[in-house]
């Protein structure tokens, strides 16, 4: 039987990977690890927490003696490695907290499997990483496969140093594993704090919503479930040591998106005016213009394709928070509040 662990399983993209695997993979073990931090919640894996395949853990990948007892319970032939800090605007106030968790808990990671895994040639070290540490584009251009890194904030810095040393034990020690880099998800269970869920939960509160900048900024969109759906395939039929980019060849400047999520709410909901909620406001420090994904050929040739159109994820995801106030609800803490009073107060007023 396979031993599959999921880091950070109970995050967004996590969670969705997790019901994956659970439902696909009936004869597997599925070991979800996870610190469950503020971004983290059972609530995301509810559906399939009880699963006789599936074992939840909750543990901090950065305390190395927790992750030891972990393997020798529930020694992994694959490991999905999602856990970590995700958020770039809670980078730039805590950059230690990105290095604790991204950097060293990364190193954790690849250093039990280092001493366990010898020998072994049928595991897989899977690391699931961001198309930031390409840097930023100007108006025109596509990060490809051999794009050289070039991170510019505290997060996107935290997971190239975790992507090089993926590189490194597996050209040192011989590790097996498969990098992705992919663009902004959204969908179902994102932490209202990214941008496309925190534009509806404020329509839904009908409080501001706050654009950095002038909106110009361009990100590369993907629905979260043609991401997991990628990062399956390529678990069973990527090469080992080889990266890929993930993406769906979907880039919008943030106006149109929070526009379009207004006009959305309006139709679905039957108000009006939502538009007028838009608030311009200070912009991030070292906001990287634009990010555009040009996907691996590879990716294609195994099959893959985005199923799920920009406007149908969008109408998808803005009803799934409609529906799921207890949701929302269930996943703001305390802390939630003090860092949405530190990011937004000046910004906001
Ligand atoms: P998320 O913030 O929603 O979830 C992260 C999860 O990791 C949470 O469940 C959290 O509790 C857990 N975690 C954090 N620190 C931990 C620790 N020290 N030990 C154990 N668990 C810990 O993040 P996400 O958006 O689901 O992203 C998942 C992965 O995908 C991350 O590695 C991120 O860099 C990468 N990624 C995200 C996106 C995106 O648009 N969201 C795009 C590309 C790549
Ligand atoms: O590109 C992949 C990355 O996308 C992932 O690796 C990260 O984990 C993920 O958080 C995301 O990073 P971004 O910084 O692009 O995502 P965010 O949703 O925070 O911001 C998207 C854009 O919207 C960005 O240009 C900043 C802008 N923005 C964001 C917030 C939270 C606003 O204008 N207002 C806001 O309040």
């Amino acid at each position: 039987m396979l031993t599959i662990w999921v880091t950070g399983g109970a995050g967004f993209i996590g969670s969705h990977l997790v019901r994956h695997l659970v439902r696909q993979k009936p004869d597997c073990r599925i070991i979800t690890i996870d610190a469950l931090t503020y971004a983290g919640h059972l609530a995301n894996i509810a559906d399939v927490l009880h699963a006789s395949n599936h074992v939840f853990l909750k543990t901090n990948i950065a305390d190395a003696s927790a992750l030891r007892e972990v393997w020798d319970s529930y020694p992994p032939d694959w490991i999905f490695h999602l856990a970590a800090e995700s958020h770039v605007d809670r980078s730039i106030l805590s950059p230690l907290d990105f290095v604790y968790t991204n950097v060293v808990g990364s190193v954790n990671l690849l250093e039990i499997a280092r001493q366990r895994w010898k020998g072994h040639s049928d595991v897989l070290f899977y690391q699931v990483s961001t198309d930031e540490v390409y840097g930023s584009l100007g108006e025109t251009g596509f990060f490809t496969e051999s794009t050289p890194y070039n991170p510019r904030s505290p997060y996107s810095a935290s997971k190239a140093a975790a992507d090089h040393f993926v590189r490194a034990y597996g050209h040192t020690y011989g590790i097996p594993y498969i990098i992705s880099n992919c663009g902004n998800n959204y969908g179902p269970y994102q932490f209202p704090e990214k941008l496309i869920p925190l534009t509806i939960t404020h329509l839904i509160e009908r409080k501001p919503i706050p654009v950095y900048g002038e909106g110009k900024n361009v990100r590369d969109w993907i629905y979260v479930e043609d991401h997991v759906r990628a990062i399956l395939l390529l678990a069973e039929r990527g090469k080992r040591g080889h990266t890929y980019l993930i993406g769906a060849r979907n880039t919008r400047p943030n106006i149109e998106v929070v526009a379009y999520l207004c006009d959305l709410y309006d139709e679905i909901t039957n108000t009006q005016n939502s538009r007028s909620l838009i608030t311009y406001v200070k912009d991030r420090p070292g906001h990287d213009f634009r990010y555009a994904i040009e996907p691996s050929s590879h990716l294609f040739a195994l099959g893959w394709a985005p199923k799920v159109s920009f406007e149908e994820g969008l109408r998808e995801t803005l009803l799934w928070y409609l529906s799921h106030p207890e949701w929302i609800e269930a996943v703001r803490s305390e802390e939630y509040t003090q860092y949405y009073i530190q990011q937004y107060k000046e910004r906001l007023g």
